[in-house]
């Protein structure tokens, strides 16, 4: 294949991140994906606040030659959130399970988070594919920058959400996902939008199950990224043996970048999603099939999404250690 042909099969990525341990796994495996081009990193709060996780960012960029920019992003949410704070008893105060940081040295580009997702998906039409492993704030933003988007993003990959698909539910409440009961209203917004998306929610994510054989076997055959999977995930992993009894985690953010890589791992359908963005379901994301006759004009017209209802676990735990052990190439 000629150096112009390989270029153009590139997917160029824009991955939107609340780093967080999983997030981590997440940026990795994107960067080590062979076909990929990370064009911008961009941040949220979430697993811990907006400096935190910019600093997380940075952190990764340097350590791990990560050739992006990074945009920092939204602080708080568009509107009414579930919970206070930043979930420490998961990722750890610093956002990464607590290991030592060293300060990095760079600092983030002097553009906000939802203008360069903008500038970059408009001299870019069609060709992005946002990776989206937060809340939805920053693409919130960027519809209110910018409302013609959705006609000119590739695709947008969204972690969130759980629709009760295998049996899963939520994981804040018993009908909300944290991503989006972070922020329910940025949310509704950008699944009622006509971005092109699709939605890898609790349905999948909690079927994907990473052990401590699994990720013992990435600190052997991964180098220096396999070492630090195995230094973040120990807090992590402790956090779901506190709750489940075993020392092991759902694989949530790194299934985002499955999809990408390989949508035919994942059984989808089409279907409106709403979020409910008050009461005691806040954050809630529920489908609906499209143009229902419903007593309620909240489903009427609404754009589709794409949401995953199954996944080949296997194939993708393979994927990502084939990806990871690319570290060491
Ligand atoms: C999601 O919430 C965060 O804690 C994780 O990073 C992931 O994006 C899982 O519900
Ligand atoms: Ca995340």
């Amino acid at each position: 294949m000629s150096a112009r042909a390989k270029v153009n099969t590139m997917k160029q990525v824009i991955f939107d991140t609340d780093i967080g341990i999983d997030d981590a796994m997440a940026l990795l495996f994107l960067h080590y994906a062979p076909d990929v081009e990370i064009r911008a990193i961009v941040t949220g709060f979430g697993n811990a606040s907006i400096a935190d996780t910019t600093r997380n960012a940075l952190y990764m960029k340097e350590r791990f030659g990560i050739d992006a920019p990074v945009f920092r992003g939204a602080g708080a949410p568009f509107g009414a959130a579930l919970g206070e704070g930043y979930p420490d008893f998961v990722h750890g105060r610093n956002g990464l399970g607590d290991i030592d940081i060293a300060d990095p040295a760079g600092k983030p580009d002097s553009l906000d988070a939802a203008q360069a997702i903008v500038d970059l998906v408009r001299d870019n039409p069609k060709q992005i594919s946002i990776v989206a492993v937060g809340r939805m704030t920053n693409i919130a933003e960027a519809l209110a920058l910018d409302p013609q988007l959705p006609d000119h993003v590739g695709e947008l990959i969204v972690m969130g959400g759980a629709f009760g698909f295998n049996g899963h539910r939520g994981n804040v409440s018993p009908v909300a996902e944290a991503n989006i009961a972070g922020d329910p209203l940025a949310a509704d917004i950008v699944f009622s939008s006509g971005m092109p998306t699709t939605i890898v929610g609790l349905d999948v994510t909690n079927e994907t199950i990473m052990n401590s054989t699994y990720i013992d076997g990435l600190r052997r055959d991964a180098g220096d990224a396999g070492e630090f999977l195995h230094q973040i995930s120990r807090y992590y992993l402790a956090f779901n043996e506190r709750s489940t009894g075993r020392f092991e985690c759902s694989t949530h953010d790194p299934s985002a970048v499955a999809y990408l890589l390989n949508p035919g791992m994942f059984e989808t359908q089409q279907a409106a999603v709403r979020v409910v963005t008050e009461g005691i379901a806040l954050g809630q994301t529920i489908w609906s099939a499209p143009d229902p006759n419903y007593f309620t004009s909240a489903w009427k017209d609404i754009p589709t999404c794409q949401i995953c209802t199954g996944v080949d676990s296997e194939a993708l735990l393979r994927l990502y250690r084939d990806t990871l052990l690319m570290a060491v190439q």
